[in-house]
């Protein structure tokens, strides 16, 4: 049982495949955090106890104030709540009467096999045999209960946690703080690692040493964003990619976010995660109840990469639709970067063609195939093929395509409507707007109203008109701006609050219908890029296209930093034009696709534009995917050199997967710029370090030690952009 209660302890211990999460329950029913780490044996369970030593001006709780030591402001608390004595941030602050005064007390508590799930919200999976689930339910003397969940996996350092607030009282109540989880650690001095940075610069890892008092990492603009990304870690000070302890904290939710650390002045390190408070509030009638999103706790002894690999195993086994789990996606060529708005019938059929020919299996066709959209001003919302340039519609495009052995694929912008559409000048009251204000524009477009059922339904609708008349077999699922002026005129004033965490839930409810509607479409999901790559997207979008920038250099960066939290079976990367579109730089064919085998491979420039000897390339590099794509979506990844390391052998980046019965292996290294005479071995990770290893180009034979030992030669130099990828077989 990965779930034990100490009954004559008071004490719950939580046991997962590498670690160990305490905690009891004390006097008065407060719920007190001890541990939680690297594994630990049931010894010395109830070694931790009470913290002592703060001053005279912490406040004693009114219901254990005979003992000096205990004070909820110096506690390890699991759910802080505000106002009843801990002044640090608090995870729930609910309002009943005007007041939002909360506690949070023990009442009583259920284990059992497998787990249970958030309602109308994306969340991992469990069978009876993954994993057991601990719910403890704890009370507020307004009526608040709050239900507090806790799913330890046997076969992951995995913990997911959640809570549910229930209103058992006869009066309404309001909720404007609720996260979905919060953990108190002793140990002093951690370093938070989390992702930042914006439209093309998606995923930047930045490690800081945590201070005293607050940091926090948020969205507020209606999608976890490309500014930061749902994720932190806390990392201990001996943490480094294959060393020292990292803790993540994953939230699975594609709104606005909070991951909030404060350290106080006793040494203890507070984390929490879950929607953001700023502008939530939440009102539950009497009996009604609000579930929060869930968080996904990792613990790794094994540094940085023990974590991501950890991450990895768990989205792609527990997170990503059970058909998609596993499964070898199509090799798309992507017309955007090759055309944007300037095509036709004909010219999508000749690099179909040209696709068949290189061993593609699917064209995306991208922005513009709809309305009169011949720009980006106008058009979205209206999703009626433009059949002056496609005549027959887009099942007759499928009909040409299919005839050439390549699949169809189609963008979408299903959540906005441009000023100059038809659904605009129709409806222009289902975009968000506040009545009295200007609405802001961004991309000459305004964003649906996902909490109202009639625009979902009109999504849903238009959707299927497509889907279920032409044979496309993949959505790219676009949203090109954040939501702003959101309030709803319909709503009285106590529920505007809740409109972002309702479009949330609308959007996932649309979703979960094309989804269910539609179960064989591949969905890609898409925000100017990688704008809103989080689990909950994962759980609807196997896939996410991780960048609008595609040149390799700049993706080296962008993709180690995405690999933190997110396996390379959700990542999309595209072989893209050279000089590069975004920055203009010009690199090597084989570095682009080096790069872009990182992931879900594919190409986005007009194949039926190449030379002879790029076509002859492309075939090798498809084929090449084709044979190894298992090692880099179901392997675990090392990440040998990060991007931009100044080493002996110039700038670069380095980087391997292993599969998991290390049989076969891939290193991949990218000289970012090259210094004269370099000397450079590098050490790869993961082997078996008894097998042979055969570099499958060279023929040359290494033993696993000396791979990762002595490290691979690259001695000799490389140009500035230069790639090596090799594929190693153990005998
Ligand atoms: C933004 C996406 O990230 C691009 O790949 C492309 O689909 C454009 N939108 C189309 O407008």
């Amino acid at each position: 049982m990965p779930i034990r209660y100490f009954d004559d302890k008071r004490i719950f211990k939580l046991d997962t495949s590498g670690s160990s999460y305490i905690f009891k329950i004390g006097r008065a029913g407060y719920v007190m955090g001890l541990y939680y780490g690297k594994r630990l044996t049931d010894h010395d369970v109830d070694y931790l106890t009470v913290r002592e030593g703060h001053d005279s001006t912490v406040p004693l709780s009114a219901d254990v104030d005979d003992d000096w030591r205990f004070s909820p402001d110096t506690m390890q608390a699991e759910y802080p709540a505000y106002g009843t004595g801990d002044f640090r941030i608090s995870a729930l602050r609910i309002k009943s009467g005007g007041v939002g005064v909360t506690d949070c007390r023990y009442i009583s508590h259920r284990i059992y096999e497998g787990k249970s799930d958030p309602c109308g919200m994306p969340h991992t999976r469990a069978g009876a045999d993954d994993a057991d689930t601990l719910e403890l339910v704890c009370r507020d003397v307004t009526g608040a209960v709050i239900t507090l969940y806790y799913t330890a996996y046997r076969r992951h350092p995995v913990i997911v946690r959640r809570a549910r607030i229930a209103n058992s009282s006869a009066l309404p109540m309001t909720i404007e703080r609720a996260y979905s989880a919060s953990v108190d650690f002793t140990h002093p001095e951690f370093s938070l690692l989390h992702l930042w940075g914006c439209w093309a610069r998606e995923r930047k890892p930045e490690r800081r040493r945590l201070g005293h008092g607050i940091t926090t990492i948020s969205s507020s603009r209606g999608a976890s964003s490309h500014y930061h990304n749902p994720f932190a870690a806390l990392l201990s000070p001996d943490c480094g990619e294959e060393t020292g302890e990292a803790y993540g904290f994953s939230l699975v939710y594609s709104g606005n976010f909070s991951i909030d650390a404060e350290v106080d002045a006793f040494g203890l390190t507070r984390i929490m995660c879950g929607i953001n408070p700023d502008g939530f509030s939440w009102k539950l009638d009497s009996g009604e109840s609000f579930d929060t999103p869930e968080a996904v706790l990792v613990y790794s002894d094994s540094g940085e990469g023990g974590m991501s690999r950890a991450y990895h195993r768990f989205w792609r086994d527990h997170l990503l639709a059970k058909k998609w789990q596993g499964e070898p996606r199509p090799i798309v060529v992507n017309n955007w970067e090759g055309t944007y708005f300037d095509f036709d019938a004909d010219r999508l059929v000749s690099i179909a063609k040209a696709a068949a020919d290189l061993g593609l299996d699917m064209l995306v066709v991208d922005d513009g195939w709809f309305g009169v959209r011949n720009s980006d001003r106008c058009s979205l919302g209206d999703w009626v093929c433009n059949e002056r340039k496609l005549p027959g519609g887009i099942g007759r495009l499928a009909e040409r395509v299919n005839a050439l052995g390549i699949k169809l694929g189609l963008w979408f912008e299903p959540e906005m409507a441009s000023r100059d559409s038809d659904l605009f000048r129709a409806h222009p009251d289902w975009c968000i707007r506040t009545n009295g204000r200007g609405m802001s524009i961004a991309r000459h477009q305004y964003v649906l109203d996902l909490s109202r059922a009639e625009v979902r339904d009109y999504i849903f609708d238009s959707l299927s008109a497509i889907l279920s008349t032409a044979n496309v077999e993949y959505v790219k699922w676009d949203f090109n701006r954040n939501l702003t002026e959101y309030s709803r005129a319909d709503l009285p004033d106590d529920r505007q609050g809740e409109l972002f965490h309702r479009y949330v839930l609308g959007l996932y409810e649309l979703l979960d219908r094309i989804t269910a509607s539609f179960p064989d479409v591949l969905l890609e999901g898409c925000a100017s890029g990688g704008g809103r790559y989080d689990p909950g997207m994962l759980y609807y979008f196997p896939q996410y296209w991780t960048s609008d920038d595609t040149d390799p250099i700049e993706r080296l960066s962008i993709q180690y930093g995405t690999s933190i939290c997110y396996p390379a079976c959700t990542m999309s990367c595209h072989v893209s034009a050279s000089p590069n579109h975004q920055t203009g730089r010009q690199t090597a064919l084989k570095t682009r696709a080096d790069t872009a085998m990182a992931g879900i491979f594919g190409y986005e420039l007009d194949t039926a534009r190449l030379t002879d000897a790029e076509r002859a390339e492309i075939k090798a590099q498809v084929e090449e995917y084709r044979a190894s794509r298992h090692i880099v979506t179901d392997g675990d990844l090392y990440r040998l050199i990060r991007p931009e390391t100044i080493t002996h052998g110039g700038v670069v980046c380095a980087w391997e997967y292993v599969t998991e019965d290390k049989s076969e292996a891939i290193f991949t290294y990218v000289c970012e710029r090259t210094v004269i005479a370099p000397v450079s071995f590098v050490r790869l990770r993961g082997l078996d370090p008894d097998r042979i290893y055969t570099d499958v180009q060279s023929g040359v034979r290494y033993r696993g030690d000396t791979l990762m030992n002595a490290g691979l030669n690259l001695s000799g130099g490389r140009r500035d952009g230069e790639s090596v990828r090799i594929r190693f077989i153990a005998d």
